[in-house]
């Protein structure tokens, strides 16, 4: 295998990639998602620790939304042995990855694309952070699949992003803005940036567990809960 960057003709039509098309978002991602996401360091290093358990030595680990590339430093900088293939829909965002990453050129293979531009079936664990969020249903459960169909039995899918118990969604998000408001406690503003994140396609966190199975992954587990954004690791079930 060649590690270097593709750019591959994509198969699936995806419409979210919207925002990462901002150059404005993309010059100020770095800075701004440790902000926001509380524990940001720490989420890379459980979702390393969790892939571990199943992906040793020389792993090759799929990330799916690898735009800006912190899981990948984070990931290849803790464990040396491991191989990555990265794939993002955003031009912008991979660029930005590559300049985060360039230590570990040799290691990490980036693609322009969703997760379908990845070869099939070989994978020992993948990770797909920050991103799920930003589809819909239909289009997360068609991205869960296709991240099954890649993984070897048994290996391990960690995924992270903003999901709330039913019924909450405004008071939660209000909560994440709050938190990523290092300026000032403004409960008003805190309200007015949860109604916009309101429009993203969020669902609870029953119907999370059960599109997770539904696209054939079991033993799904929250190892992570902060304000509005939720954790699972699960195991690819090999039937
Ligand atoms: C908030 S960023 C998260 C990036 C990175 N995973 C992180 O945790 O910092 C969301 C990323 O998902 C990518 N994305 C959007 N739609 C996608 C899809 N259908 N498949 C894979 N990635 C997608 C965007 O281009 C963007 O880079």
């Amino acid at each position: 295998m060649t590690w270097n960057s593709h750019v591959h003709p994509q198969r699936r039509q995806h419409k979210s990639q919207g925002p990462f098309s901002n150059p404005a978002l993309v010059a100020t991602y770095a800075d701004d998602t440790p902000r926001k996401v509380p524990g940001l360091a720490d989420l890379h290093r459980m979702a390393m620790l969790l892939l571990s358990e199943r992906a040793q030595e020389a792993a090759h680990i799929l990330v799916v939304g690898a735009g800006g590339g912190m899981e990948l430093k984070a990931m290849a900088e803790a464990q040396r042995q491991w191989v990555f293939t990265g794939v993002d829909p955003s031009a912008a965002m991979l660029d930005l990855a590559r300049r985060n990453i360039e230590p570990f050129n040799d290691r990490i293979m980036l693609i322009e694309g969703t997760v379908d531009a990845a070869q099939s079936g070989s994978f020992d664990g993948a990770a797909c952070l920050l991103t799920l969020h930003f589809l819909d249903k239909s289009e997360r459960l068609l991205t869960l699949k296709d991240i099954h169909r890649r993984l070897k039995p048994d290996a391990r899918l960690v995924v992270a992003h903003h999901s709330v118990p039913s019924g909450g969604a405004e008071r939660w998000l209000a909560r994440s803005a709050a938190f990523a408001d290092r300026t000032s406690v403004d409960w008003g503003k805190a309200m007015a940036s949860a109604g916009m994140a309101g429009r993203l396609p969020l669902l609870s966190v029953a119907e999370e567990e059960a599109l997770l199975c539904e696209a054939g992954f079991s033993d799904v587990e929250l190892f992570y809960a902060a304000f509005s954004f939720r954790g699972w690791v699960a195991t690819a079930s090999s039937a």
